[in-house]
């Protein structure tokens, strides 16, 4: 493991599961203090045990809601206050409710578009306040802002409002020397998939997955690891000459 991120800090949303588990994970491996921001507070506790066991890094535990702006701010305010400084965020935080445009309640909708849209611009805002130039955002989309997937519209709607968003704040942050991409991961197994699998199995997840697998021309889905590889790589300076860029690690299901 390289040390890109020795010295700096870096705040993962999300971070109490999957992959922006394993986002705070890799961070720490590359030398990073994390910022460990979750809305469930036993999953910040958790990711934020394993960085201090696993990597002898610095970790700090952060509860919050992304949607919510007080939350957020005091938060991203507190993470460079105990930290010390703020270098890259990874917007991951997530949620995902199944339904077609005929069956999504409005409240389902708006909170969809809270979780990713409201709060990839909320954190963004406040972690703006800190970060310089060489700073990096990292938003996380979906391969379905890409492609149409059965029965996630609202899901899909807002990520692709997160893509949107992303090549906007890349030209506003450009001269300020903030670089800002977003991943389209493919189908990685999850606790947020599991629903998705279920119901493509008519409730035999292992089916799901069975379904799944031949639409993923490298034979596998997706695992949280590979994901965190492309953010860790976005938000360090090998990626210096990026900005505005939507990157998939889909194992070539959007190629076809
Ligand atoms: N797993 C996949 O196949 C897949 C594919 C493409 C994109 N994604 C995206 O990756 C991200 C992470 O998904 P995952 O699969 O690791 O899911 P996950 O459910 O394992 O983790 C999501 C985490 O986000 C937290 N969270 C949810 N709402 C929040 C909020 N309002 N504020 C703060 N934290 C909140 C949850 O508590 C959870 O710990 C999501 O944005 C998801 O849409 C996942």
């Amino acid at each position: 493991m390289t040390d890109r991120f020795a010295g700096k800090v870096v705040l993962v949303t999300g971070a109490g599961s999957g992959i922006g588990q394993a986002a705070a994970l890799r961070f720490a491996a590359e030398g990073a203090s994390v910022a460990v921001l979750d809305v469930r507070p036993e999953g910040a506790a958790l990711t934020t045990m394993l960085v201090e066991k696993e990597h002898e890094g610095r970790a700090l535990a952060l509860c919050a809601d992304v949607a919510d702006a007080d939350e957020v701010t005091t938060a991203v305010d507190l993470a460079v206050a105990e930290l010390g400084r703020l270098d890259a965020v990874y917007n991951n935080a997530g949620t995902m409710d199944l339904g077609s445009v005929e069956d999504t309640p409005e409240d389902t909708w708006d909170r969809t578009f809270g979780v990713h849209a409201r709060g990839t611009y909320l954190t963004s805002r406040a972690a703006l306040e800190h970060l310089g130039p060489g700073g990096a955002i990292v938003n996380q989309g979906s391969i379905a802002a890409l492609v149409g997937v059965q029965y996630l519209a609202a899901y899909s709607a807002a990520k692709g409002a997160v893509v949107a968003l992303t090549r906007a704040m890349a030209v506003d942050l450009a001269p300020r020397g903030i670089r800002v991409n977003a991943i389209c991961p493919g189908t990685c197994r999850t606790p947020m998939t599991e629903p998705l699998f279920r119901a493509r199995g008519e409730g035999d997840p292992e089916a799901g997955v069975a379904q799944t697998l031949p639409k993923y021309p490298l034979g596998r889905l997706g695992t949280p690891e590979d994901i965190a590889a492309v953010a860790a790589f976005l938000a360090s300076d090998e990626a210096s000459f990026m900005t505005g860029s939507v990157v998939t690690s889909d194992g070539g299901m959007t190629a076809q």
